[in-house]
């Protein structure tokens, strides 16, 4: 029997990917960049033991199957392959925030699963290298196994599944002093998978091309920005990559907002009005993340908190990438 248990932290993007290649292998049209957000973690154990009956996955306490399980059992199969390893794999992974609602729960999830498996297969592989191993599966998750700021480009026109592509990492988590809150708006689980979203905003969006032409244009200004430590400039970037998108999904008719989401969009607006510096991003999903200085939390904090609809608010801060830990150690 051999293990690993790894724990990985959600990543939210700044400058947004949205829209795959047309090709086989998973690589994204457009480049990204994300904050890796301590404060939010899932862990994973992978065990291999030739003794087990096939393939176990257990996510928050439930036995995965259909796609779900399949897009892990695809993972630990290219794991096996490298490795001559035909042993079945035990998976039991636990998030301390929702899955599956715009929380970035498949960035985590697959990071953490990457960089398990690799371990739990006696691989020596870099982070780079499970970096690309994740961004196969999501391609977000392969900025999770880097901690900080993360770029990820667009795959190369005509790349082939043989191709490698990894994220890596711009600036440390120290570079700029920010602090994230997460507005969320629902607990419900929702009804368009990113993969799914894309597909749809690509074949029906009438703004599909403009949102292809625009987005590694914002990312360029918004990695100068960051580099730059130019907080405001990274804000506003971060909003229009942000509105962007989400303008070529609706166009197509994929919503993924809700009352609260505009209304938190709203209270962020009225508090730069007032003269706070805080900037929204929305991934797929409704929920709001405010990028903040930290000294300004406090008020941030209160203000999305009295935003009709809000049920809570969650803080995050910069973190760290993916890694191996103790299975007893806390996140
Ligand atoms: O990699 P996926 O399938 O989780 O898609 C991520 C899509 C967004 O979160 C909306 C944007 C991004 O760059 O993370």
């Amino acid at each position: 029997m051999n293990g690993a248990v790894a724990l990985a932290h959600p990543n939210f993007a700044l400058s947004k990917y949205w829209g795959k290649r047309d090709c086989a292998g998973n690589f994204p049209a457009v480049p990204s960049l994300s904050v890796t957000v301590a404060g939010f973690a899932t862990r994973t154990s992978v065990t291999f033991d030739a003794s087990y009956v096939g393939d176990r996955v257990i996510v928050d306490g439930d036995e995965m199957s259909g796609q779900s399980r399949a897009r892990v059992v695809e993972l630990l199969d290219r794991v096996r392959h490298a490795a001559c390893d035909a042993r079945p794999a035990r998976v039991i992974s636990s998030s301390d925030f929702p899955a599956s609602s715009g929380l970035a729960s498949s960035a985590s999830g697959f990071a953490a699963l990457a960089l398990a498996a690799v371990r739990a297969a006696g691989l020596d592989w870099d982070a780079t290298r499970v970096s690309d191993l994740a961004r196969r599966s999501s391609a977000s998750a392969g900025r999770s196994l880097f901690g900080g700021f993360v770029e990820l480009e667009a795959g190369a026109p005509g790349a082939t599944e043989n191709d490698l592509l990894a994220a890596r990492p711009v600036a440390p988590a120290a570079h700029i002093p920010l602090a994230i809150l997460v507005a969320i708006t629902s607990d419900a689980t929702k009804a368009v998978g990113s993969s799914d979203g894309m597909r749809w905003t690509m074949n029906r969006s009438p703004f599909a091309r403009a949102w292809l032409e625009e987005a590694p244009k914002l990312h360029t200004e918004l990695r100068d920005a960051l580099l730059a430590r130019d907080f405001v400039r990274l804000g506003e970037l971060s909003e229009a990559s942000a509105l962007a998108m989400h303008a070529s999904a609706i166009a197509a008719g994929l919503i993924y907002w809700r009352g609260a989401t505009l209304d938190s969009m709203s209270t962020v607006r009225a508090l730069r009005d007032d003269g706070l510096k805080a900037y929204f991003t929305v991934d797929a999903g409704p929920h709001v993340k405010v990028l903040v200085r930290p000294e300004d939390i406090d008020p941030v904090q209160s203000a999305l908190e009295a935003t009709p609809g809000v049920l809570r608010v969650e803080r995050g801060r910069v973190g760290e990438g993916a890694r191996i830990v103790d299975p007893e150690e806390a996140s």
